[in-house]
């Protein structure tokens, strides 16, 4: 089992990574004596892993509740599900909430514990390859809103977190391919070893070879965790892991989340964000095809559909909430694993880049 602190002082935790922790005794399930658990769980993944959590909170007084799997069930619907289940249970405020599922699962479990008499703890077990290596380290939860996405939400750090690596042998491959992207995203901003590493490690990668996959999620998590703990509430660096997401977003909201999973989109962004960080010569000639070599190797889309207009995704970006006050603040790079915030491109350049990733294959 390997191990990775997030540092923040009172509210720093642990993040325990390996294969076969589900349905063994672990600190991670240390709970108070005679307090209350709430599993909080979904459809697709409760039937494959939630006796075993179960099992490992023997003698806790655990309940569980089951939610549609899916991110158009990401709403405040749910919440009052989560908050109506907890009244129903007589949780009180040493009762914890354990999150068991991919991203959409642990940011409704966490907001829930984060509202829920102002603040209970939580435990997040997460499943998906996006969740275990972004999603469920930094304390961000929350619901969507019909008129955006996570807007409504709070930080709530977890009191742990437990990566069993085995959970990822029954994740679809799309799936899988889509929790890449955040990896390589977390490795173009601040670690050109790591960049390296994967080019090295792709084929064990796609093979999930378990040592391989646990010292990547290890490496991602490490990374991540050194930005929460530089800036926990996103008021500088933590901005960076937005690379490829601006970009993203807009893609994501003119094809109403269905036609791309959220890493597909992010492969994509981070590819015009690499061009237009070539074109404007902050970075070096070659790391875009680079870049692009290693998300294709991970089966994930680099080129922007041709049936979107590349000015109506500047339009759609220009309404993302991380656009300050209207100009464009995009993260670029200035070389393998160094990126920026960057605020003085200008729309021309911005729309070229578009295009330029629309002929990408
Ligand atoms: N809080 C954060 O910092 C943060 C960061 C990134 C993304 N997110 C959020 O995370 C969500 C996306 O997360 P996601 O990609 O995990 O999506 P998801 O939670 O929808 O999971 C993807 C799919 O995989 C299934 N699944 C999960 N684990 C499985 C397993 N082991 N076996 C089989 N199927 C499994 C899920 O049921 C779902 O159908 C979005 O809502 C996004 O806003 C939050
Ligand atoms: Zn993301």
């Amino acid at each position: 089992m390997q191990t990775v602190n997030v540092d923040l002082a009172e509210r720093s935790y642990t993040v325990y990574i390996g294969s076969g922790l589900l349905g063994k005794e672990h600190s991670a399930f240390d709970v108070a004596d005679g307090s209350t658990v709430l599993i909080v769980s979904n459809e697709t993944v409760a039937p494959l892993y939630l006796d075993l959590l179960t099992r490992s909170l023997a003698g806790v007084n655990v309940h569980s509740l089951i939610l549609p799997d899916g991110e158009s069930f990401k709403t405040v619907g749910r919440w009052t599900q989560i908050i109506d289940k907890l009244i129903d249970i007589r949780a009180t405020r040493d009762a914890t909430i354990f999150t068991l599922g991919g991203g959409v699962i642990g940011d409704m479990g966490g907001f829930a514990a984060a509202s829920y008499m102002r603040g209970i703890d939580f435990v997040q077990i997460p499943t998906s390859l996006l969740a275990q290596v972004d999603a469920s380290v930094g304390g961000k939860t929350g619901f969507n809103h019909p008129a955006g996405k996570n807007l409504i939400g709070a930080f709530h750090q977890p009191t742990a977190v437990l990566v069993d690596t085995d959970t990822l042998e029954t994740l679809p491959a799309r799936e899988f391919s889509a929790g890449l992207a955040e990896v390589v995203k977390i490795a173009a901003i601040r670690d050109a070893g790591f960049l390296d590493w994967l080019e090295a490690n792709n084929t064990a990668i796609m093979a999930r070879e378990s040592l391989v996959i646990s010292s990547m999620i290890k490496r991602s998590i490490a990374n991540k965790a050194d930005v929460v703990a530089e800036d926990e509430r996103e008021a500088g660096v933590r901005a960076l892991l937005n690379f490829g997401h601006t970009f993203a977003h807009a893609l994501e909201t003119m094809t109403d989340y269905h036609r791309f999973l959220h890493g597909e989109a992010v492969s994509i962004g981070m590819m015009v964000a690499a061009r237009l960080s070539e074109t404007r010569r902050f970075c070096c000639a070659g790391f875009s095809d680079r870049l692009g070599a290693l998300l294709q190797s991970f089966q994930l889309p680099l080129g922007v559909p041709a049936d979107l207009d590349s000015a109506d995704i500047l339009e759609t970006m220009k309404l993302d909430k991380k656009v300050i006050s209207g100009s464009a603040r995009l993260i670029l790079i200035r070389a393998a694993g160094e990126g920026f915030i960057d605020s003085t491109s200008e729309e021309s350049q911005i729309i070229a880049a578009i295009k330029a990733s629309q002929t990408e294959s």
